[in-house]
């Protein structure tokens, strides 16, 4: 152990110099399932317990202190997985504070864990933890969770990206103390008309940020947009609407955090086209050559990637 104080900016400039000059040698010795030396960042998931990776299950239970992103993390699955744990809320504490505790743990000999909400891949700033504690002599993982977004894809009995309504996904969030306005671009994304927009970070801004899409000529004010608050919970709740009145229905439902907001088509799940990739099923037998179709169908026998892995 050592009381020297955690020079934090110093770790972060000292991970950007070495990563400038190569790849981490253990990005080629370990998948993303392994469970590694050192600390582990695990994605905790939107809430559910269940939606808790195996992995992640297995080193939370496992755990003798817990730093968690507090109301972020349920309280459910923090009662289910980490009831013999010493419990740790992140929220508030700076990195001078929470990277002596986690270090001096680990050094101590004590199972440290921390936990993240959804993936910390994900807005997550797990990446500056982590480098500090490198600097620090302690090495440390990512073990990858549900992001929010897909959980409340899934309540929304809707896919992300939707063949015909929506090609690509945006994971975004609005301006604010953290984002300069100029660095804002929702409104690109949603202009673009094939994207899901999901805003992470936004349910207190959800009117001011449907108020600047509607500033915009290039925004259908009939965009739909569904706000799931607490994806997964007991208390979930979903609000549908448009861009034109999603913002009055969240204010009146009185949520200030804690919803995913989804812009887009995709969002209600209605218009998209077959995909091709399951071209003679649905047809019921062989395409006809002679028709466009089958065209299509013969393109999806040599599947890209992508399809495959679909
Ligand atoms: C600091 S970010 C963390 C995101 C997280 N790493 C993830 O992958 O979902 C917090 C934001 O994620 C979203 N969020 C997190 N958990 C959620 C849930 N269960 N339901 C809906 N949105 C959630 C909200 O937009 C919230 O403001």
């Amino acid at each position: 152990m050592t009381d020297e104080p955690v020079d934090s900016r110093a770790a972060i400039d000292a991970a950007g110099d070495r990563r400038t000059d190569g790849l981490d040698p253990r990005v080629r010795e370990h998948t993303a399932g392994d469970t590694q030396d050192g600390i582990p960042f695990i994605g905790a998931g939107p809430g559910d317990p269940g939606l808790l990776t195996v992995r992640g299950k297995e080193l939370v239970d496992d755990a003798d202190l817990v730093v968690h992103a507090g109301s972020l993390v349920s309280s459910a699955l923090l009662a289910e997985h980490c009831a013999d744990a010493e419990l740790v809320n992140s929220v508030g504490k700076d990195l001078e504070e929470l990277i002596p505790l986690m270090r001096d743990a680990h050094e101590s000999g004590r199972t440290v864990v921390r936990l993240h909400s959804g993936d910390p891949a994900v807005y997550g700033a797990a990446l500056e933890q982590i480098d500090a504690l490198e600097r620090e002599g302690v090495p440390a993982y990512v073990v990858p969770g549900v992001t929010s977004s897909f959980a409340a894809a899934a309540t929304l009995r809707t896919q992300l990206t939707l063949n015909g309504v929506a090609n690509h996904v945006a994971f975004t969030r609005p301006r604010g103390k953290t984002l300069d306005a100029e660095d804002d671009h929702v409104a690109e994304f949603v202009e673009m008309g094939d994207v899901t927009t999901c805003i992470y970070l936004g349910t207190h801004a959800v009117t001011d940020a449907m108020d600047r899409l509607l500033d915009r000529d290039g925004v259908d004010p009939e965009t739909p947009v569904a706000v799931v608050y607490h994806a997964s919970w007991d208390d979930e709740d979903v609000i549908t609407g448009t861009v034109a009145d999603i913002g009055e229905k969240v204010e009146a439902a009185g949520y200030r955090a804690s919803a995913m907001v989804l812009i887009g088509e995709a969002a209600t799940g209605a218009g998209y086209d077959r995909s091709y990739l399951y071209g003679d099923w649905a047809n019921g037998g062989a395409p006809d050559p002679a028709s466009d179709e089958s065209n299509d169908t013969r393109d999806a026998a040599e599947p890209t990637e992508t399809e495959a892995d679909d």
